[in-house]
């Protein structure tokens, strides 16, 4: 979820006029504000591009975003997540994340016509 996340952006409008790293962002701007590069953001998660699933901050992740419009079906997806890896390391039982590629996790089938 927070190295590839499913949701790569939000869209938001200000409603006041903000000031954000010493940007200022006048009332009323379209912003689009890219989750997926803060979760990669490396003051936050040393190493960012790294699988590191023992990271003691891995729950800092926006992947379903935060505060009052935290998603809704966070609940269903945690539930459902488990269930759907079960089922596919039972249909595919030689899958492996592929860890040498930096930048990206690749899952392996072995043999994904069996
Ligand atoms: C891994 C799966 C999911 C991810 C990564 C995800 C991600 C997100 C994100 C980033 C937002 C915030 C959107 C925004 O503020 O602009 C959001 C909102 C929302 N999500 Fe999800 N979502 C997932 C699954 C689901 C499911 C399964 C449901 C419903 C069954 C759901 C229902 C909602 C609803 C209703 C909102 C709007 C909440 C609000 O604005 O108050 N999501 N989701």
């Amino acid at each position: 979820m927070r190295r590839q996340g499913p949701a790569v952006s939000l869209a938001r409008i200000t409603t006041k006029d903000v000031v954000l790293q010493g940007q200022h962002i006048p009332c009323g701007s379209m912003l689009c504000l890219l989750i997926c590069a803060a979760n990669l953001d490396p003051d936050i998660f040393p190493d960012p591009g790294k699988f590191e699933i023992q990271r003691s901050n891995a729950n800092r992740h926006l992947s379903v975003c935060r505060g009052r419009h935290t998603c809704l079906g966070q609940p269903i997806a945690r539930a459902e997540a488990p269930v759907a890896l079960r089922k596919l390391y039972e249909r595919m039982p030689d899958l492996h994340i592929d860890l040498l590629t930096k930048t990206q996790a690749v899952i392996v089938p072995t043999d994904w016509r069996s």
